[in-house]
């Protein structure tokens, strides 16, 4: 690789040595789960730098088009994401002292966005209510955005031949020795298709004549499952797993390397993650769920041991607000609690739960504040030492108080609060919650003298829509 006459503040020719940590990741056996007969393994590609499996093929995209003089010193790599292979590209490019440049459709989470901010990449935003072949779809403008910027490289995941490359040259060797040359199972996900195509050409060299099984775990909604068993290409549902499952067959995706597959919802996917988090202690997203449900019935399928392998993808992390946050999970109708039938059920945050954030009457207008802004809700309710609730508290309420003497946040929040307070009994209509926000208030659901939570405009769209029959729910996916 030439160096350029004016020299980048970072030297080409000599990345952090945090790169060097891609890649040989650890392999742990489940012990705590109903494997069969069979014994099954995990490859912690949570472990890499950047938290997923994308750091190796960001790396070796980028090496290999160093290589092939498509990527020069001071060039620009651009890439469609805003998903891991974003994060892996702005940490590999990013720590090569190229310029990233990250299209991201307007969907995507402000974790994720700021996340790959803080890498250092660049971002536009693009459009995600269109599809493929739409001036503004987001592979598309990447793909505009690298011919009209010179030195622009389009990074390309789904096409790129460097993408299987590194998981026939890396992630399957390593398996490979760590398990001792012993392995009768591979179970995968598909997103680019880069890790089953890299990781069915290795095994198939190493043990040919199918005698490593690849198998599929693919999202229930998603094309390839039914692809794989009839050959069929149907359209596409929604799934709210991350990283894995298409709508098209991606071009570097061979699926003729899959033996075996399996469907798998979210919620089994969610269910199991957080079960292997509890049981094993490995702290995996929403694909991990996906991969390991696979695993976990193709193992109980089985009529004589074998050693079955599949991956941890990504950390946990990224799933904290959703996947592992109980109130989501209800939320989206993931968590099932006994319904009684009643308004009670729109409770999403119930208080003898200690799941409601309150103020007592006594709190400085400071801490209610704070509890507001902390807790991302726009009011509070003010509960007494007996468990009462004797008062609301909100954004408007501080502001009248405050906004001419901002001492007075240290007076009382019995002194701003509003003790009007819009209580229904658990038996009451959804009319009566209605006629509530109608007077620009939230509903304060009171069985007799007992608090049992609020129920605010959010949380009946969000009864509502969870109660919306599945047919009128349009497809709505993650991006890679
Ligand atoms: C989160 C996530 N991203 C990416 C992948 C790999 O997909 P591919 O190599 O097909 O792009 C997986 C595979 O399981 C995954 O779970």
């Amino acid at each position: 690789m030439s160096q350029s006459s004016a020299a980048p503040a970072i030297a080409h020719n000599k990345p952090p040595e945090i790169l060097s940590l891609i890649g040989d990741t650890p392999l742990v056996e489940v012990t705590q789960f109903d494997t069969g007969p069979c014994r099954l393994f995990l490859k912690l590609e949570n472990q890499n730098p950047g938290g997923s499996i994308k750091d190796r093929i960001a790396l070796s995209m980028i090496e290999a088009a160093e290589a092939e003089g498509k990527l020069v010193p001071d060039g620009t790599v651009i890439e469609a994401t805003a998903g891991n292979t974003g994060l892996g590209l702005a940490l590999v490019a990013g720590a090569k002292g190229y310029r990233v440049l990250l299209v991201i459709p307007d969907k995507m989470s402000q974790e994720k966005i700021s996340h790959v901010r803080a890498l250092g990449a660049e971002v536009r935003i693009t459009r995600s209510d269109v599809t493929r072949g739409h001036p503004e779809y987001y592979q598309d403008v990447a793909f505009r955005l690298a011919e009209e910027i010179p030195g622009g490289f389009y990074v390309n995941q789904f096409g790129n031949p460097a993408n299987p490359l590194a998981h026939e040259r890396t992630t399957g060797p390593e398996i490979w020795e760590q398990m001792r040359h012993d392995v009768d199972a591979v179970v995968v996900g598909v997103g680019s298709g880069g890790t089953l195509t890299g990781l069915g050409r290795f095994f198939n060299r190493v043990k040919p004549r199918r005698g490593i099984e690849m198998v599929l775990a693919d999202p229930t909604g998603s094309v390839l499952y039914e692809y794989v068993k009839t050959g069929k290409l149907v359209e596409s549902g929604s799934w709210a797993v991350e990283g894995i499952g298409e709508d098209f067959i991606p071009e570097i995706a061979d699926m003729s390397l899959v033996t075996e597959a399996f469907e798998i919802d979210d919620e089994e996917s969610f269910a199991t993650a957080r079960e292997l988090l509890r049981k094993e202690g490995i702290f995996g997203g929403s694909s991990t769920g996906t991969l390991v449900a696979g695993a976990l019935r193709y193992c109980r399928e089985q009529t004589k041991p074998k050693r079955v392998v599949t991956l941890v993808p990504d950390t946990g992390n990224k799933y904290l607000s959703k996947m592992y946050n109980n109130f989501w999970m209800a939320e989206q109708g993931f968590i099932h609690r006994p319904p009684h039938g009643d308004l009670s059920d729109l409770i999403s945050h119930r208080y003898e739960a200690g799941e409601v954030i309150t103020v007592g009457p006594d709190d400085s207008l400071l801490t209610a504040f704070k509890r507001i802004r902390n807790s991302d809700v726009s009011q509070l309710p003010v509960v007494d030492k007996t468990g009462r609730a004797i008062g609301i508290i909100d954004e408007s309420d501080l502001l009248v108080t405050v906004h001419r003497e901002p001492s007075h946040f240290n007076d009382p929040v019995s002194t701003a609060m509003t003790d009007q307070l819009e209580t229904l009994p658990p038996d009451a209509k959804i009319t009566d919650l209605l006629g509530v926000f109608d007077r620009g208030r939230v509903a304060i659901v009171m069985d007799g003298n007992k608090f049992l939570g609020l129920i605010t405009r959010t949380d009946l769209l969000s009864y509502l829509r969870l109660h919306m029959p599945k047919s009128s729910t349009p497809p709505e996916r993650e991006f890679a």
